[in-house]
This record gives C-alpha cells, structure tokens and sequence, in this order.
C-alpha cells in the first residue's frame, strides 16, 4: 500500500491536525518539484482549521513556497466572504492572513453572489486556471475536469462531504465541475465541487474527527456504495490517491480489517 493512500489514524484531534500539515507540505513540494504550482481545495467546516492553524505557524509555513500554491475551496456556503459561516474566512483568518501567499492565488468562492451565478464563475475560473479549452458552455464536456494537486474533504456526521448532501442530485452529476443547489436539509443553498472534480483529483484526503462520525464512517468505509444515503462514498479517484486521515475517536467503530 503507497505510503500516501489509505487509512491513518492518529490518537487525537492535535496529532490529527499534525498529520494533515505534513500531508499538504509534503503534496505540495511533490508538485511544486513535478510542475511548478500546488493547486489544493480546502475543506471547511470546523475539523481543518487546527491544521490550516497550523501550517501558518512559523515550524510549518517556512516548510512552503507560498508563492506557487493556488488555494481554492471544496465548498462554500452562500454567505458574504466576512460571514461567520464563511469557509474562506475560517481559511483566511486560521491560514491566509499569516502567509506570503499572493492574493492571485486565492481563489475563493463568491458566497455573496447569487448561487448559479456564483457557481458558474467558479467553473469558468476553474477552467482558466487549468488552462483547459474556453469554458464556453457547448465546448465544456469535450474538456477535461481540472486536476486537483489536492482535495482536502470533511465528513459530516450524515455522511456528506465537500457540500455533497444525502438525498441530493448533486452526488451523480456528471458534467459540471460546480454546482449550487438548494439543501433541504438546511434550509440554505451551497456551492460545491461535483464528484467530476473531486474524483480527478491526484490526491484526495477525507479528515475525519470525532465518536459522532465514528458509526457513520464504518458504514461509509464497509457497508455496499449507497450514495445517496452515503455521499461520501462517491469518492473515488479515478487516478490518483485516496487518504483517510483519522483520529482515535473517529475510528473506534471501524472493524480490525480496516485498521
Ligand atoms: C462545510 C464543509 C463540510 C464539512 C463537514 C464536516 O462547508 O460544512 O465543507 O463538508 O467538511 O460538514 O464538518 P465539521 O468538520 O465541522 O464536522
């Protein structure tokens, strides 16, 4: 088994956050050293913010050449860039704001915007970024999804990931690169990576913390694909790595076949 793909669990929630630091220095120097730039999609949610915590410390940030890593988002909620909710703001208050990274390279969400619009934007940013053909609607499915140097996912404790919730369309799509819809389960619309995205990934890890997600995972990691049910279960890359990063807690229900 590739040293960078599996399942890793860690005692706690701070070797946990230790853990997924090294992952992304480590990532991002194979790619800086391969092809010149890191592009990474950040997960929000609360689980990463210990580690984007810590890779603005002086021990980790020193370790990245900030000037070539492109940060982009898995996922946002459909709140101005200063929201409380916003996943850019936990991202740029716990990392951003403390690094030489240059604001070219940040390329967030717009939350504020009006969803479908907000996620057409992002699709079209992708695109440029990735330099693939214009993003000109009939021309996109000829296209190859961008390539991720990195996914960094959550899990939530209903088995979503990234803003992929149970029950919704979201988790088939098979051609946009983002979507927004509307989550019934929150009352509120989210703006998300679609498995085409996520899926070509050349590294995908979940980072899962907590007995709250504990049974959720087992099903997620051993019961038959039901993605509807289990959106986290689309994840699967097509060519590339995939890592769950774990802590204690998180895993006490997963059987010894998966340890
Ligand atoms: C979001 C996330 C989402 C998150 C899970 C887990 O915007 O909420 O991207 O997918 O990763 O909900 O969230 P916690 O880490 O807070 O448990």
């Amino acid at each position: 088994m590739d040293e960078m793909q599996g399942i890793k669990i860690y005692p706690d929630a701070g070797h946990l956050a230790h853990a997924t630091a090294d992952h992304f220095v480590v990532l991002a120097g194979e790619a800086i050293a391969s092809h010149g730039r890191f592009a990474v999609a950040l997960a929000g949610g609360s689980t990463p913010k210990a580690a984007y915590a810590l890779l603005a410390t002086r021990e980790y940030a020193t370790l990245v050449d900030w000037s070539r890593v492109h940060i982009f988002w898995g996922d946002e909620r459909c709140v101005p860039p200063d929201h409380a909710d916003s996943n850019y703001r936990m991202a740029r208050e716990a990392l951003l704001d403390h690094v030489p990274i240059p604001t070219q390279n940040v390329h967030r969400m717009m939350g504020e915007l009006e969803p479908v619009q907000a996620a057409s934007e992002y699709e079209a940013a992708l695109g440029d970024f990735f330099s693939s053909a214009s993003i000109n609607r009939e021309k996109r499915d000829e296209t190859r999804p961008p390539r991720f140097d990195l996914v960094l996912l959550g899990m939530g404790d209903d088995g979503h990931t990234a803003s992929l919730f149970p029950g919704t369309a979201a988790i088939h799509e098979q051609t946009h690169w983002v979507l927004a819809h509307y989550v019934e389960k929150l009352g509120a619309w989210r703006i998300t990576l679609t498995p085409v995205v996520i899926n070509a990934a050349a590294n995908v890890a979940f980072v899962v913390s907590g007995s709250g997600k504990a049974e959720r995972l087992r099903q997620v990691l051993n019961d038959p694909p039901q993605p509807d049910i289990l959106p986290a279960q689309i994840v699967s890359p097509a060519s590339g790595r995939l890592h769950w990063l774990l802590d204690q807690t998180a895993a006490s229900s997963l059987p010894n076949e998966d340890l």
